[in-house]
This record gives C-alpha cells, structure tokens and sequence, in this order.
C-alpha cells in the first residue's frame, strides 16, 4: 500500500508552504505540468555540479560518463514503455514528437487524395502539424464521430477508415475530457486497412501502464515534464523499421555519418539520426531520474489512486449543485465543469483568490468546444500527490463562488 500522502514530502512545492493570493496553494493544473521531486533536481543539479560535458563528442571520461548517462535513460524509457532502446528518439516533448512523425513520415509518404484521420477531442499538437502536412502533400484530413459522452471507440473508427487512410493520430486519453482511448483495438483497426496508428501519450503516460508491444501501436509521443521531469525534453517512441524510414527533420552536427563539398550526406541509424545538435542533457538525466521515482511508485497504483481522487471530486463537485460537469465518467483524473452562472474563466479567477490552480479556456483543444456546446471550461486535473484535502478545497469555493464571486466582483 502507498502512502501518496508522504510522497508530498519529496517535493519542494508541496511541503515548502508555497503560498498563492495568501492562501496555501492548491495546485490542481497537473494535466498541464506536474511538480519536480528531489531526485530530479538532485540529478540536474549534479550533472552541472560535477558532471558537466557534452555527448558523443570527446574522447574522455566526462564524456564518456554522458554517453552512458544516455544510453541509462533510453533504457529507462525503453523500460517504462516495454520498447527496444534503440526505439526512444529523445525530443523536446510531445509536441515536437509529434511534428516529427508528421514532417519525417508523413511528408515523406503521403499523396494527394490520401487520408490522415484524427478526432475533434484532439490537443492542437496532434491537429496541427497534420494540417501543415496535408498542404505540403494534398493529403486531407478527416475527423472520426465520438460517441454522444465524447469518446473515440473502434467502432467509429472502423466507419470511417477506408483505402485512402494512411495515418490514424489520436490521443491515448484526451486533455480536456480525459476519456482513455481503446489503443489496440484502434491499432487492429488501422492495420487491418493499411493504416499506420499514430498515438499522443501526453496524457496517458505519467498515469497508466503502457506496453507499446501490446497496443502494437506504430509511434507513441509523451513529454517529460508532465511526469515530474523537467521541460524541454520529450520522448518518441517509434517501430525501428518505421523509424528507420522516417526522414530527420532537423539536420546537424551528431546525427550525420558523412558529408561532402557536392551536397551529399548521410545519417546515422535511429535513434540518433533525430537527434542533431547537442541534445537536451539535463533534460535526459532529469526525465532517467523522474521515470525512476513513477516506476518505483508503480504505474497501477498511480492509476487506481487518481481513479479514486476523480470518483471523489465529481460526487462532492455534484453535491454543491453548482456546477456542470462535462466528463463525469471518464478515467483519468480529470474533471471538467463549469460553475453555473460563471464564465470559466473568470471561475478560474475566482479560485486562484482562494489558492487554487486550475486551466480555464479551450485548453488548447479548440474544436472540441462545439462539441462541448459552450466556449470554455474550468479544468482540474490531479497526479499521485494530489489529495481529498485538495478536492475538499475546490469543492468548499465552488460552493461559495456565486454570492462570493458576484459580491467581489460587481
Ligand atoms: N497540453 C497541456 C494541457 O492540456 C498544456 O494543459
């Protein structure tokens, strides 16, 4: 049994008395970044403490240490996902993972007519670089019908793949109404048609157990610092005969085996093809040291804890009787409502006088708003170190937010 309450203690923003508007701060935005325990400040601090040096780049021991600290946190992630090693491309977070994919691939293979097919619950980051792709090829895009409560099932995949679809992009549990995605069976789905499957983990992979072999998914995204590890730094997983196919999108120094005067050059295998440049040090051995921690906590009991913390949150959330909850029986630990009567926005105002951190807006999700039926919401997203406390919190300003918010502010 964890003990989620005294794993607060290893983090210097829940036991430092951080306070916000005065009040102590109740952080409930952990869909959009998580707090950094001990041991991943420990380890940055310590790589420019005594440990400062490059990779792959000089024939000494400082150097040589970093290529093994390297070569430790792809094993790490190899670990954490049931992947090879030689199949974790380290990039800067999802987002570039995932424009990775779309500018190396899918630029790569697309063709006029075909079809890349997403759904209106995705974040930007997996709508975006798809459009940029389908103006470079004249591929298009088309958008899978969610279910009545908002979720993607094989289904309605299977409705709409057809012979023109060559990528399916979707995310494993979406950011806004936190919904988990059927992966494996959209993964038969997509391979049954010739269709590669496309995952955003951004929202998955610090919460639950991912075994990329299972879901036989083709590429998987996922971002560090939504894990405790810091910013700056992201992981693709990628099938290596997919990644070997997969054009680099950014070209330089450490990824190149050999160039010459006449314009030719050659790469390097993947992983490192993708990885030009210096790479992102400290965010590689702050993500080994963060994966770490989660691993050592247990993937399933982080999952089951924040299962119970949503369960909790939504029944005293409906006891106020003043909100409207737009994903009461979704997975994660993500609830999104509105305070009846409040724009979302100035409700998230709201809270933050009383200590509370929650998104408000379309959180970067701008499609899904139609769907919604309403322009923005109020979004509290928990992690592991998230307590009823916390809940108890937010629930006790939801409950006094309409006379409390009106007299403050008119
Ligand atoms: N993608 C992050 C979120 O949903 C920033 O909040």
């Amino acid at each position: 049994m964890i003990d989620f309450k005294s794993l607060r203690n290893d983090f210097p923003m829940l036991r430092n008395g951080i306070k916000m508007q005065g009040k102590p701060l109740v952080w409930l935005d952990n869909a959009s970044t998580t707090f950094k325990p001990d041991c991943v400040l420990d380890a940055i601090s310590n790589y420019y403490t005594h440990e400062t040096s490059n990779s792959h780049r000089g024939d000494y021991d400082l150097c040589y240490n970093m290529d093994q600290k390297i070569a430790e946190a792809r094993n790490t992630l190899a670990k954490l996902l049931n992947a090879e090693s030689k199949e974790i491309v380290f990039t800067a977070g999802t987002t570039m993972s995932i424009n990775l994919v779309a500018f190396g691939y899918g630029a790569k293979f697309l063709k006029e007519g075909d079809e890349i097919l997403l759904t209106e619950a995705e974040h930007a980051s997996n709508v975006l670089p798809w459009y940029k792709v389908c103006e470079m090829t004249g591929a298009v895009t088309k958008f899978i019908p969610l279910t009545k409560e908002g979720r993607l099932t094989a289904e309605n995949l299977e409705k709409t793949i057809g012979p023109k679809t060559k990528i399916v992009a979707v995310a494993q549990v979406t950011n806004v109404l936190g919904y988990v995605t059927p992966i494996k069976e959209l993964a038969a789905v997509a391979h049954k048609h010739g269709a590669i499957l496309v995952v955003d983990g951004a929202q998955s992979a610090p919460h639950m157990k991912i075994d990329v072999k299972d879901l036989d998914c083709d590429f998987l995204s996922m971002s560090g610092h939504k894990m405790c590890g810091p910013t700056g730094i992201g992981v693709l997983y990628g099938k290596y005969d997919l990644l070997q196919k997969t054009d680099p999108f950014m070209t330089g120094g450490g990824m190149n085996a050999r160039f010459n005067m006449c314009g030719k050059a050659t790469y390097l295998d993947a992983p490192v093809k993708f990885e030009g440049g210096t790479v992102n040090l400290e965010g590689i051995i702050g993500l080994d040291a963060a994966v770490k921690y989660i691993m050592n906590i247990g993937l399933e009991n982080i999952n089951a804890h924040e299962e119970e913390l949503k369960k909790y949150a939504v029944e005293q959330l409906e006891k106020t009787g003043n909100v409207t909850i737009y994903n009461k029986d979704s997975e994660a630990g993500i609830v999104t409502f509105n305070i009846n009567g409040v724009f979302a926005q100035d409700g998230a105002t709201f809270l933050n006088s009383k200590g509370i951190a929650c998104r408000s807006g379309n959180h970067c999700a701008k499609i899904l708003n139609d769907f919604l039926g309403t322009p923005a919401t109020i979004r509290a997203s928990f992690y592991f170190y998230t307590t009823k406390e916390d809940i108890d919190v937010l629930v006790d300003a939801v409950k006094h937010a309409k006379e409390e918010f009106l007299d403050a502010y008119f």
